[in-house]
């Protein structure tokens, strides 16, 4: 079969890698890629909001398949575009990913359907969002209703922080339309855990749990990135919590789409937060994490084509989805400046010389003949498995001492914690 997976970061580096694993798939495509995809897949140059050239790429190829990974393709309706030129394609319906574009829907749908999250209110007014937090005080939490890259909240723990975000947000437009209407809520304390699931609409199936790290600095200082480091499984993700969020999220949520007549089909990402009161949604995601993927991917013993074809074709039911025991982690390595400006075109050395047992999956990579250079706020994402979370963080750690390039940043507490 030939395959297309649309996206260009570690995520879509981890998910070709596992692709490529599978003997049915015959040529593997990625879509734009970046320099260390083109190892083993071939990177076309497209760009993955690019929904036409997408399509028609896949139709005169022709691709067979195509798995689209990050959420602004889907939110654009990429599946439903490649469905209607009759192109198999993994990934939820544009009508579906809003659950993860708007934070205004996927609060009503928690809200109409008791499922655990925090109090909230939406707005689209900046003088009733500013009387709200007035009144409701600090701590609390604002959000840009639509995509911002992981960054359009802000955990403010004065009121003056939480009023500067909503008119940053509102009246500045630093999320651009993404913050034409905010949510504002709840503050909530606890561990945080993902769980990432496949759906088919009828059935979810949790992956591991795992955990990401969002700011950038050591002690989870400084501003919110997309992740800079991720393990799995998470120790804090008890069986007993599994089967409470199975019951009281997982479910309701697929349930709640399907009644709202947006069936869910393809990776619904959980971010949990584990409450006094219990586990708590904090957000939804309606694709793969990244680089939560990395590690979580790296434990998957099922050959990851079967799963995504059994939740393209409605018989998820019909698969069992192993897992290898132990733990992995990887850690990103990324541009000093990151996730404000950074400079970009720094040559990476120190891949050639890894230990076997340690897989880097490129994010911002752009290769020249058999170097790479520095091409993306993060960079690569060292990732590493042994038997216990200790053995894999350090062993992740080890890799990362192989590999320089000129303001590399990362943090030193991943899975440490
Ligand atoms: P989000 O993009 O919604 O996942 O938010 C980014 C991060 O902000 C989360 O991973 C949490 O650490 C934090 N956060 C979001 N919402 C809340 C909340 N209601 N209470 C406490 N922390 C939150
Ligand atoms: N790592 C968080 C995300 O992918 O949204």
């Amino acid at each position: 079969m030939n395959v297309l997976v649309v996206g260009g970061g570690g995520r879509e580096h981890a998910i070709c890698w596992a692709l490529r694993k599978s003997p049915r798939v015959e040529r593997l495509y990625c879509a734009p890629g970046n320099g260390g995809i083109t190892d083993i897949a071939e990177c076309v140059n497209i760009k993955a909001t690019d929904i036409d050239g997408i399509v028609r790429f896949a139709k005169t190829k022709p691709i067979d398949f195509v798995m689209v990974a990050p959420d602004d393709p889907l939110a654009l309706g990429l599946v439903d575009e490649l469905e209607k030129a009759g192109i198999r394609a993994f990934g939820p319906h544009a009508n579906a990913a809003i659950i993860e574009s708007s934070k205004v829907f996927s609060k009503l749908l928690m809200k109409e359907n008791n499922i655990p999250t925090a109090e909230y209110k939406a707005f689209s007014y900046l003088d009733d969002a500013i009387a709200y937090i007035k009144e409701k005080g600090a701590p609390i939490v604002v959000k840009a209703d639509g995509l911002a890259l992981g960054k359009g909240v802000v955990v403010a723990f004065d009121v003056e922080t939480a009023i500067n975000a909503v008119k940053s947000m509102m009246l500045e437009k630093k999320y651009g339309n993404s913050g034409s209407n905010v949510v504002i809520e709840e503050y909530m304390t606890g561990p945080e855990v993902t769980v990432l699931a496949f759906t088919d609409g009828k059935t979810i199936v949790p992956m591991l749990s795992s955990q990401d790290h969002k700011r950038v600095n050591d002690h989870d200082e400084g501003p919110n990135t997309g992740g800079m480091g991720a393990f799995c499984p998470s120790p804090n993700y008890t069986p007993e919590i599994a089967e409470i969020c199975m019951k009281t999220i997982f479910l309701p949520t697929m349930e709640a789409m399907n009644k709202a007549g947006r069936m869910f089909k393809g990776v619904i990402y959980f971010g949990l937060m584990l409450t006094p009161s219990g586990p708590r949604v904090v957000e939804y995601n309606a694709r793969f994490g990244d680089p939560e993927t990395q590690p979580i991917l790296s434990l998957l013993e099922t050959d990851l084509l079967d799963i995504f074809e059994a939740v393209v074709d409605g018989r998820l039911d019909q698969i069992d989805i192993k897992w290898r025991a132990g733990t992995a982690c990887c850690i990103v390595m990324a541009s000093g400046g990151y996730p404000e400006s950074y400079e970009k075109g720094f040559e990476i050395s120190g891949l050639e010389s890894l230990p076997k047992d340690i897989v880097v999956f490129h994010a911002g990579t752009a290769r020249k003949d058999s170097n790479f250079f520095t091409n993306g706020g993060r960079v690569l994402g060292v990732t590493a498995v042994a038997d216990t979370l200790d053995a894999a963080v350090v062993r992740a750690y080890d890799g990362v001492q192989y590999i320089r390039f000129q303001n590399a940043h990362y943090r030193t507490d991943i899975g440490r914690k």
